[in-house]
């Protein structure tokens, strides 16, 4: 079996952070969420993988490189426009051939991996095998509708009246009886190549589709506050290795699993687990925690922070109260000078803030 995974599109969701960067390199637990992806591919033992890139190639190509650190084949596939994840089908034929291949959206974390799942398809049986999951508001889902026997009898997108709680989630095992279907769709209304419609056709067309429900933790993480709550779930599943040994001064105290990265320091603050600080930054008089993710080379002073995520390079200085908070690559945070009470914001495209009134 190979792999086939789909790491451009256009991100609009996670603007600003896709002004600048590949929504898939957006870290989560301080690692990007892209590599949690060819993590579960290498768990089930696929090599030969497909990477779709589009704007961001050679950003991808920097942290993913041929593969091999992952064990895997990396081959780059790319996409010049967003046209659709079929679009990606289509592209990667040469590619993928008439293997088997599990297709994998780059931008969703399946955290208990996708080892059942490959294990039922390998078995033989069904032409595709879509993954689902149950979800409690079906209407901002595509929606597999199932009989008794787990076949897929319909997929609908985003259903007004839904008929079933089961959301397709972003891992697909397929035979090469998806190209077929592929090769004869028609851009939708908004102009993409669908999936949906796709493995609509193998149905329609009386091929086996199944659902394979997925019990373990699944994120999409195109949207910030899914995005923190997926830095959450993970924080909380980090392995329980004691206080850290290194970096942390006596005037400090530390509650819960707290990592801290080689070369970072933390002096007289207070951090309360699960809290993950990046190689060389330092937090200085600071609260810090619970749910908190903090990259390399940031600088926390006087800062109080909890449920947020840091990335590389960040400095908060003199700020408390801070939550919910995703801030990127070398941003800065202050308190005004001079306890001037005024508020001042440089703040780029589609930003958001949230300031005292
Ligand atoms: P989406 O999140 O559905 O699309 P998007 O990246 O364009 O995001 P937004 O809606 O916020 O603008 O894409 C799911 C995954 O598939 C994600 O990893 C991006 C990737 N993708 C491609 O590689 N090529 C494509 O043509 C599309 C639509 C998505």
């Amino acid at each position: 079996m190979k792999a086939l995974v789909l790491s451009g599109g256009s991100g609009t969701r996670l603007r600003p952070f896709t002004y600048s960067m590949a929504k898939q390199l957006v870290p989560v637990a301080n690692k990007p969420v892209l590599l949690n992806c060819l993590e579960n591919l290498r768990d089930i033992g696929v090599t030969e993988t497909g990477l779709i890139v589009g704007g961001y190639a050679s950003e991808i190509e920097d942290v993913v490189g041929d593969g091999s650190a992952l064990g895997l084949e990396v081959t780059y596939i790319h996409q010049s426009a967003p046209l659709g994840l079929a679009h990606c089908v289509a592209l990667a034929a040469d590619f993928l051939g008439d293997d088997d291949f599990v297709m994998y959206l780059g931008d969703n974390i399946l955290a208990d991996g996708i080892e059942a799942a490959a294990t039922a398809f390998r078995e033989g049986g069904a032409d595709a095998r879509i993954l689902v999951t149950k979800v409690p508001d079906p209407s901002h889902y595509g929606v597999a509708e199932i009989d008794a026997d787990s076949r897929v009898t319909a997929l609908v997108e985003k259903p007004q009246q839904p008929q079933s709680d089961l959301a397709v989630i972003g891992v697909y095992f397929f035979t090469n009886a998806i190209h077929e279907a592929v090769r004869s769709l028609r851009p939708s209304a908004r102009g993409e190549l669908e999936i949906t419609d796709a493995i609509q056709l193998l149905v329609t067309g009386g091929r086996t589709v199944l659902a394979h429900e997925y019990h373990g933790y699944w994120k999409d993480t195109g949207k910030i506050d899914d995005l923190l709550e997926c830095n959450r779930e993970l924080l909380g599943r980090l392995p329980d290795d004691g206080p850290p040994s290194d970096g942390v001064d006596s005037a400090s105290t530390v509650h819960g699993q707290v990592v801290i990265g080689p070369g970072a320091r933390v002096i007289g603050s207070v951090l309360t687990g699960p809290v993950l600080i990046g190689a060389g930054s330092v937090v200085e008089n600071s609260a810090i925690g619970p749910d908190v993710s903090i990259g390399p080379d940031c600088v926390l002073k006087d800062a109080g922070l909890e449920h947020s995520i840091l990335l590389e390079g960040v400095t908060i200085d003199g700020v408390r109260e801070l939550h919910g908070c995703v801030i990127g690559r070398w941003a800065q945070v202050r308190a005004p000078d001079n306890d001037d009470v005024r508020q001042r914001l440089i703040i780029g495209d589609h930003t958001q803030a949230e300031v005292s009134a």
